[in-house]
């Protein structure tokens, strides 16, 4: 497949698993004669993932020769860095018919078809271990560690087939995947490009390091995660018309992109900012935004963690140029946002902003103030608040 940008993706090569319409067709035609595994909502995402080439180089879930590797050094057997294992972990009931070697028919949590598997192994694997390396944490009560002690404990792996690539229900035009992002920044002649992660609502920390980045770079690809979320997280079609909102009012148009990133989330702090990054790499970015505490919850995580990080490997390795922002805030002596790297402001002088009280804030029926949220992003929320 042709590059469209100057960043390879990662591993060097896009990949493709949609399959063809002949492939689909034959597919079809073995569909009721096929083992079945029905996937959750975070394997649906993994699966599209994957197909669309956002995770290259996979190809598809995770043998054992790289989930080791990826669980305990962040790399895969190849050596190539990768920080978040992907599986598709099923209950033994559910591994034990099925052939190695053979096709198994993947449904999402409807029943529908979506997608082939071409089982190369099953293999059982070490959840504490796998919570411990890459969450950190062995707590039950952590999002991402909850998901790895409810899924089941044999994965199965190999190679992928997504039957056909769909419009996303809610955001077809939004729904720009890699290939497609890469040739839009190449038409737009943008030759370095910042990746934006976000699963809140704007606010307006995120608008300033995004603006800061912006001003050294040629473009910004705003990248809100749609995918699974944890229960209290605002919808992602909320968050969605307040980035209308905002890029048409306090954005120049022409040096943004907003496209949804249909990945779920893990909440894995530093391990998963990692992940961020290369994903972005793979939709065409140069640079990637990592500010306080990214992908992070609770007090799991140190709040630069997911900045050390980067640090463990080589300059350059990654291929994708991590952007680090101190923790923002409204400084009330300059009435402008800042950091300590810029404000003479004292600790009692700072306004401190974070999507979590702003979540708080709306549950209470209050408008964030101006030093949280633009006024149309408020009156936008508040709005999503009353009729849900
Ligand atoms: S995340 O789970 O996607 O990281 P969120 O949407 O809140 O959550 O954050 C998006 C990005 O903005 C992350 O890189 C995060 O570190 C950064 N960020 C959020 N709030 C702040 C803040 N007040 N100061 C600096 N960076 C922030």
């Amino acid at each position: 497949m042709s590059q469209h940008t100057n960043i390879a993706p990662h591993g060097g090569e896009l990949i493709n698993r949609i399959a063809s319409a002949s492939q689909k067709a034959e597919l079809l035609s073995k569909a009721e004669s096929l083992p079945r595994v029905t996937l959750d909502e975070r394997a649906c995402s993994d699966l599209v993932m994957i197909a669309i080439g956002a995770f290259s180089p996979l190809t598809g879930f995770m043998t054992q020769a790289d989930y080791q590797p990826v669980v305990d050094t962040m790399r895969m057997a190849s050596g190539l860095p990768w920080s978040i294992p992907i599986t598709l972990s099923v209950t033994s009931a559910v591994a034990e018919p099925l052939t190695v070697g053979g096709l198994v028919r993947l449904d999402d949590p409807t029943g529908r078809f979506i997608g082939v598997l071409e089982l190369s192994e099953k293999y059982s694997y070490d959840k504490k271990h796998e919570a411990a390396k890459v969450y950190l944490t062995e707590d039950a009560k952590h999002p991402g560690v909850k998901v790895v002690y409810d899924q089941g404990e044999v994965n199965l792996a190999g190679p992928i087939w997504l039957l056909e690539r769909e419009a996303h229900p809610l955001f077809p035009t939004y729904q720009l995947d890699p290939a497609v992002s890469r040739k839009m920044f190449q038409d737009k002649g943008w030759k370095t490009i910042v990746g934006f992660q976000t699963r809140n609502p704007i606010h307006r920390a995120h608008e300033y390091i995004q603006k800061c980045a912006m001003e050294t770079v040629d473009g910004l690809f705003l990248h809100p995660l749609v995918g699974a979320t944890k229960e209290d997280d605002i919808p992602a079609d909320v968050r969605m018309r307040c980035y209308e909102i905002i890029l048409e009012h306090y954005y120049p148009l022409d040096r943004v992109i907003l496209g949804i990133n249909p990945a779920a989330m893990r909440y894995a702090g530093p391990r998963e900012a990692i992940f961020h990054a290369l994903i972005r790499k793979n939709y065409g970015c140069t640079h990637f935004i990592v500010g306080r505490d990214h992908a992070g919850v609770g007090d799991y995580y140190g709040t630069y963690d997911a900045q050390y990080i980067f640090d463990e490997f080589a300059d350059g390795e990654l291929g994708i140029v991590p952007m680090k922002f101190e923790h923002a805030f409204y400084c009330t002596v300059t009435k402008s946002m800042a950091t300590t790297k810029t404000s003479p402001s004292t600790p009692e002088q700072r306004v401190h902003l974070s999507g979590t009280k702003v979540r708080d804030l709306l549950r209470q029926g209050e408008l964030p103030p101006p030093e949280f949220s633009r006024p149309e992003v408020a009156a936008e929320l508040i709005n999503a608040m009353k009729n849900s």
